[in-house]
Order: structure tokens, then sequence, then C-alpha cells
């Protein structure tokens, strides 16, 4: 693939009224829990970015008829979960884990055979975590050593289990109820922290008996899911850029309208303002269950924290912008109890830990977090190894450094927020694209 770089600039100042595009979590899940309802799913908002177009270029795979009448808009002939067909060859996930997470759940209650596979990143990550408890649940699931590709046999018939999850995963656990939905009996997943909740909303609104408690979540086996309109928010986690690029660069307030604020998405806002930032949320109304706000952003400085360890699985995906955020905070950061960073589309602790390096920012990179000296940065040139959300936290850092910043292979950021870099020059950063 074509690797091409950012060159930012220094001085840019976000301000401003902007949208970010569509939730990519809600995307992918309209999409799957659309194709295997009865009836017609409309959805408006959807991400048109390259993980969920990979999800719906599968479901077509599987037989699934889904037009796209217009930006945004997605309309899902679901088949019901009984039909769905084999695809005639392997489903490529290209760099999404959550399509191949989410999808080697659901196909592994079917009655045909799948293979999974994805890029260079996909094929390197961790699969098992979803196969083994898969496995116990009855069905034929297997790795290549733990990675892609996954290969599923179908026809065997699933038991409902109760899982223990190691790691709190919204990955891992929606998988497991997308095969407890078609198993017999309960199936039930206990995670050891929070994770993202959207699998259990959504199929609330599809019609799915779901019992929760403190950190579980169960359904019923044999469930039959019927279609419902969505309406996909802004992505807190693209917002998360404009959040910190607008406090660490700003003179004018930022607000960022209609964005999702589940509050398993957004403990980034509870850790900035530890920090001492001023933002406040204006909240809309909710709509399937998911709670929505214009969010204002009022820049000012920041000071290191030790992050709370309880915060940072719900911040999991924003940590690469706060630790841009703490490279220019007064004193230490500290992020712990955040390994999981390494097994993302890259490994974004030495990512990121690498990157600040290169532009003389005081860096331990520790087993499971960052120790971040906040100070001057300054230009250089820094590698986001294909990631999408470093080759974001560097371009917004990029305004803070005392030179140019080059970013090289930053062509994937198309995969979760298409139209990024001609957003990021509209509201105040300033930087190149150069192929
Ligand atoms: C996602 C879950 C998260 C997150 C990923 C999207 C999802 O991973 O990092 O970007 O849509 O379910 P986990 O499975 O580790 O929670």
């Amino acid at each position: 693939m074509r690797r091409e770089r950012f060159v930012t600039s220094p001085g840019g100042r976000v301000a401003g009224d902007i949208r970010v595009p569509g939730d990519k979590s809600i995307s992918h899940r309209a999409a799957i829990l659309g194709a295997v309802a009865k009836g017609t799913t409309e959805i408006h908002g959807f991400l048109e970015g390259e993980d969920c177009l990979a999800t719906l270029a599968a479901l077509a795979a599987l037989g699934v008829v889904i037009e796209r009448p217009g930006p945004g808009r997605v309309r899902v002939h679901g088949v019901g979960l009984g039909g769905l067909r084999a695809s005639p060859a392997p489903l490529d996930l290209g760099n999404s884990g959550t399509s191949m997470r989410l999808l080697t759940g659901l196909l592994a209650g079917q009655g045909f055979d799948s293979t999974l596979i994805g890029d260079a990143s996909l094929m390197s990550r961790p699969m098992e975590r979803v196969a083994a408890p898969l496995r116990r649940m009855g069905a034929d699931v297997s790795t290549n050593e733990g990675r892609p590709p996954v290969t599923i046999r179908g026809g065997r018939a699933l038991h409902g289990e109760v899982h223990r999850l190691e790691v709190p995963s919204a990955q891992v656990k929606s998988a497991l109820l997308l095969a407890g939905i078609q198993a017999e009996g309960r199936t039930l997943v206990r995670e050891p922290g929070t994770s993202r909740d959207h699998t259990e909303r959504m199929l609330g609104a599809f019609g799915v008996q779901l019992s929760r408690d403190d950190g579980a979540v169960a359904v019923e086996g044999r469930a039959r899911l019927e279609a419902a309109p969505v309406d996909v928010p802004g992505d807190f986690s693209s917002a998360a850029f404009f959040i910190v690029a607008a406090l660490i660069s700003g003179r004018e307030p930022l607000r960022i309208r209609n964005v999702g604020v589940n509050p398993t998405r957004t403990a980034l806002i509870d850790i900035l303002r530890m920090m001492g930032a001023d933002i406040r949320l204006h909240l809309l109304a909710e709509i399937a269950g998911e709670p929505r706000a214009d969010i204002e952003v009022i820049p000012g400085a920041l000071r290191g924290i030790v992050v709370p360890e309880a915060l940072v699985p719900v911040a999991m995906d924003e940590l690469p912008v706060l630790f841009a955020a703490a490279s220019v905070a007064e004193g230490e950061t500290v992020v712990t109890g955040a390994g999981e960073l390494r097994v993302k589309e890259s490994d974004r602790l030495t990512a990121m830990a690498q990157g600040l390096a290169a532009l003389g920012v005081g860096v331990e990179n520790r087993p499971d977090g960052l120790r971040i000296h906040g100070g001057a940065v300054g230009g250089g040139e820094v590698d986001c190894r294909g990631d999408h959300r470093i080759a974001m936290a560097f371009a917004v850092l990029g305004a803070r450094a005392r030179a140019p910043v080059v970013i090289d292979d930053v062509q994937n950021v198309a995969t979760s927020f298409p139209g990024f870099a001609a957003l990021a020059r509209s509201a105040g950063l300033r930087f190149e694209e150069d192929a």
C-alpha cells in the first residue's frame, strides 16, 4: 500500500463549531444486527470509514442486500438469524478488529463454514480471546497459533455458557453475545472492568431481552431480532482529537456537535478535567438508548496527573491523544493498566513512546503504560506504524511543536476518520498531506 504522510506546521489554533463522523462501534453493530434482524434497518449517520465498509462488504458476501441511498445512509435488508449464506471467498476485514471479532461470534453459530482474514496488522492480532470461549459453547473455531486466519466450521449446535473474561473487552463480549443469541440456553459474560456497552443497548433496541448487573450481561438463546432504525451519533473517539487539539492549541472555545457520550466511552473527559481542563457537555435527547451531547471545550493549561487505573479501560482508544496532551502539560503524567494498548492496530505504547522521544519529550515506556514528562515539544519525524490513532495524535501535537513534525504511514486514518485532514485544517490545525 502507498505510504502517505502528514507534515505539520507549528502554531495552528483549533476553535469554532464542528461535527465529526459517525461512531465506528455503533455503525458496525447497526449493520450486523440489521443483517440478522427481521425487516429493514435504516441507518443514518453511518461511518463510511474503511473499517465499517469492510463489515458491510462481509455482510453482502454473506448474502445480505445492503443499499446506500445517500451520504451516511445505509439500508440493510435483514435476513434473520437463519438467513445468512456461505461466502464464496474468505471474508477480508482489512484493518478492522471489531469486524473480525464480532463476525467470528456471529458466524460460529451458523450452518456453513467461514474464513476471516485481514491486512498485515489484523493478521497479527490475538484471536484466541474470542475463539477459546466460543469453543466452550460448542463452536468449531480455529486460529493460526492464536492469530488469523480465523476458520469456522459451521453446523455446530451452540449451548449457553458462563464466561469470565480476563480483560474487559467489548469485542469479545459482543462476539459471545452474538453467539449466545443463537445458542440453546443462557449466555452470561462477566468482565473484570467496564467495556463499551453499545451491543447491549442495540440488542435491546432490536427487541432482545437482556439482563444486566454490575459487570455482567446475559442473553437468552434462540432470540429473534426485529429491525429498528439507528441514528448514529458522532464518534467520541474522533471528537477526542479535537477536544485535545482545542485544549492545547486554542484561544477560543471549540464546539463539537452531536457526539455520542455513552458513559462507557467518555472517561477521557474525566481525566482531562482532573488535569485542569474546562469541558462542558450540553446534553441532547437520547436516541435508541445512546446519549449524545454538544461538547464545548474552553482552552487552558493542563497539569500532569497519575491517571486512576479504573478510568483506563474506558479511555483506551483515547490514550494516544491523552499522551499528546500530557506532553505539553505541566509536570508528569503516569498511565498504568494500559497493557491492552500493545495489541491494538499497533503496539500503541511503543509507537507513542518512540514518536514522543523523537520530538524530544521525556517519556518512559513501561510494561503497562507510559510516564511522560510534559514540557517543550520539538520537531522531527515520527513513524505512526500504519495506526490511525497514532497518526491523528501526532497531527494534534504538531500544533504545539516548535518545528514541523513529519508523520509517516498515515493512510489508515481513513479506517476510522475519513476527512480528518480537511476537517482538522478547517478547524485551524496546520498540516499538509504528502503522498
Ligand atoms: C471496540 C472495542 C474496543 C476498542 C475498539 C472498538 C468495539 O476494544 O478498542 O477500537 O467496537 O467493540 P476492546 O474489545 O478491547 O474493548
